[in-house]
């Protein structure tokens, strides 16, 4: 990093990061898209003729009725293959086991309890859908039924997830670590007829009481006529006759072969709940054959999947990052998938390394949360593995600092990986933009180029495109097959949050920057900009510089009011191991900020803390953090925190 950049755009930037890494020339002579010629040629066909693109790459669904058209756009309103008739399970499963590949393995899933460990091939998978499909069916739940699923990371999310598609009802996955309170006020809004459940899950050596969850939301939720049981953990439940059934009980007698429901190409396929800067989770709506098209076009681009790969996506299918890169786009693509039940540190912080040994992945996707906990563990636990099965390494979920980056390159990826850093959202369906690991030359903490079909623009607060190196809201100027179709049963407040302040274009709600190779940099998101005396700052950017410092392990910036200023910055930092928190420390941390950044950007109050507030898919809650720093009650949503007792230790700690 080096000194601040003019700060002519909307939100000045004041990180450049110069490192280059092009692709291994091993690995691009083997990948599906092997130079930035083949790129461009992809990517200008798509721009030059969207629907001649799109037309040719559905030829390959599986269509029970054939579309009318490939696009009918009229901002904010879209449809993908309008008049089109297919099954997003089909499309997963049947397809493959029609075309003699049902004996390839689609699924191996390692249990937390250390030892468990079960395999699946696309013939058994199918198999276990259909009975699902069917005993879900004999219930009377009904195509275009909301069923909620709320489940550990066993094979049977996944076969939950595809049964409810088998049969066209729309699931609404609930991570299994909410409160029973979130999933009433998602069973409402949603208006689920049925909860997909188990009696407990492993989170850590522990069992997490799902049953129990259920059951004291279902008591607030009317709409649930039925709840379906896997027996996981074997801990002690309640059956409610007539409402509560056992899995194993569904599927007894069940046909191991059914047909699927043929659904129209803008079908819901599901809805995910989201939190958005503020209210009630969103119920962001995808549908059928647009969502599919673009989780699996996108898997085999970005993950450049090949017949012998071993993917892993760590990601919880309560997440989007497991609708589409662990169910949808991987087995649509007819990939073979890694699933891991537990968390990274259970039951020890090398534990990820030891299965990379074991099962042998070759692709490893990741969080860049979990990378900065890896480096915090200490070395002890990787040094010995055997990490070369791996070929390929991602990031998603929040922007990674170069640091983290360059660790993961070097100690997980051997050197030898390419990284596709992977931008995108819940609301996007799939990657939008990320490198194509054969082609893209990286540079650590850029997002680098759009997918083909993808057209970014950045633009700033009256929509106008900003000069190339200036930040600005990122905006995206066209529709793409996995899109968001709307806010479920909101289609106002969809509208205002996406289409309105930039009219006609989708507003994805973070900054960005285009640096002077045309590569993107995420700037976090609008509303985690501060303001310091007249100057917008990305909360991203301080991180960065707060890491690559020797003794910080992770850091969060926030903004808190102050007289002169507008914002002052307050940061909350996590210490490596080996460091101690001191006054000392504290000085040396602002001297290293102005070093990398500028005096502008140097915290005025530091937080020492143990652990941050974060949700359980590892976001910061900077939300609850601004509360902290400007000494206020939280009066928010914070059913999605991780760890309550996060906030108050963090008030015991205040300066
Ligand atoms: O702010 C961006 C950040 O995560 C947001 C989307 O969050 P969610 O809908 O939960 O989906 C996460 C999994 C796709 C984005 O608006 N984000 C995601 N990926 C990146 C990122 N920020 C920077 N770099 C990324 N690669």
């Amino acid at each position: 990093m080096t000194a601040p950049q003019k700060s002519a755009g909307t939100v000045a930037s004041v990180m450049t990061e110069d490192r280059k890494f092009p692709p291994p020339a091993e690995f691009s002579a083997r990948a599906r898209i092997g130079s930035l010629e083949d790129y461009q040629r992809l990517y200008d066909a798509a721009a030059a003729d969207p629907e001649g693109f799109w037309g040719e790459r559905a030829a390959a669904l599986p269509w029970t009725k054939p579309y009318d058209r490939v696009l009918d756009w009229n901002p904010p309103e879209v449809q993908w293959f309008p008049g089109g008739r297919l099954n997003a399970s089909a499309a997963c499963l049947d397809r493959h086991v029609a075309a003699g590949r049902g004996g390839k393995t689609a699924l191996v899933w390692v249990g937390e309890p250390t030892g468990e460990r079960r395999e699946y091939t696309y013939a058994q998978l199918h198999a276990e859908v259909c009975r699902v499909a069917a005993g879900l069916k004999a219930l009377g739940i009904k195509s275009g039924e909301v069923v909620s699923i709320y489940m550990p990371m066993t094979p049977e999310l996944v076969i939950a997830m595809l049964a409810c598609a088998r049969i066209g009802a729309v699931h609404s996955v609930i991570f299994g670590g909410f409160s029973s309170e979130a999933i009433a006020d998602r069973n409402q809004d949603a208006g689920a007829v049925a909860v997909i459940t188990a009696d407990g899950g492993w989170r850590r050596g522990t069992q997490l009481p799902l049953k129990k969850n259920v059951d004291v939301a279902v008591a607030r939720s009317p709409s649930v006529k039925h709840v379906v049981v896997l027996k996981r953990t074997g801990q002690p439940v309640e059956m409610v006759a007539g409402r509560d059934v056992w899995w194993h009980d569904l599927i007894e007698g069940m046909p191991s072969d059914m047909p699927p429901e043929p659904m129209d190409s803008e079908a819901p396929l599901f809805i995910l709940y989201t939190s958005g800067s503020t209210g009630k989770p969103k119920g962001i709506k995808h549908t059928t054959a647009g969502y599919i098209l673009w989780a699996q076009t996108t898997a085999e681009w970005v993950f450049d999947l090949r017949d012998d790969d071993l993917f892993w996506c760590t990601a919880d299918c309560g997440w989007i990052t497991g609708h589409s890169y662990i169910t949808y786009g991987p087995l649509a693509a007819g990939a073979s998938l890694l699933i891991y039940e537990g968390a990274p540190n259970a039951p020890h912080e090398g534990r990820f390394w030891e299965i990379i040994e074991e099962e042998k992945p070759t692709i490893f996707y990741t969080a860049p949360t979990a990378i900065r906990s890896f480096m915090k563990w200490g070395m002890q636990h990787i040094e010995g593995r055997d990490l070369s099965s791996l070929r390929l390494l991602g990031t998603v979920g929040e922007g990674i600092n170069p640091e983290a980056w360059m660790w993961y390159h070097e100690v997980i990826g051997g050197k030898r990986c390419p990284i596709v850093d992977t931008w995108w959202q819940t609301e996007t369906g799939g990657i939008m933009m990320s490198p194509l690991p054969g082609c893209t030359p990286t540079k650590p903490g850029s997002c680098t180029l759009p997918l083909p079909g993808v057209v970014p623009e950045i633009v700033d607060a009256a929509g106008h495109p900003v000069a190339r190196g200036d930040g600005g809201w990122l905006v995206l100027t066209k529709p793409w097959p996995g899109m968001l179709r709307g806010i479920w049963g909101d289609d106002q407040r969809c509208r205002e949050t996406y289409w309105s302040r930039v009219p006609g274009k989708y507003l994805a709600g973070d900054n960005a920057r285009q640096d002077s190779d045309g590569y993107f940099w995420i700037m976090g998101r609008i509303d985690d900009v501060l303001n310091v005396a007249g100057h917008r700052l990305s909360t991203i950017e301080i991180e960065s510089a707060l890491v690559s410092h020797p003794s910080v392990a992770e850091a969060a910036a926030v903004g808190r009011p102050h007289d002169v200023k507008g914002e002052a910055v307050a940061v909350f930092v996590t210490l490596h191991k080996s460091a101690e928190a001191s006054d000392a420390l504290k000085e040396a941390l602002r001297k290293h900020v102005r070093q990398q950044i500028g005096a502008l950007a140097v915290p005025d109050d530091i937080h020492f803390a143990a652990i941050l507030p974060k949700t359980r898919s590892g976001k910061i809650m900077r939300r609850l953090l601004r509360d902290v720093a400007a000494g206020r009650e939280t009066v928010g949503d914070t059913t999605t925190l991780e760890d309550y007792t996060v906030l108050a230790t963090l008030r015991g700690n205040d300066e």
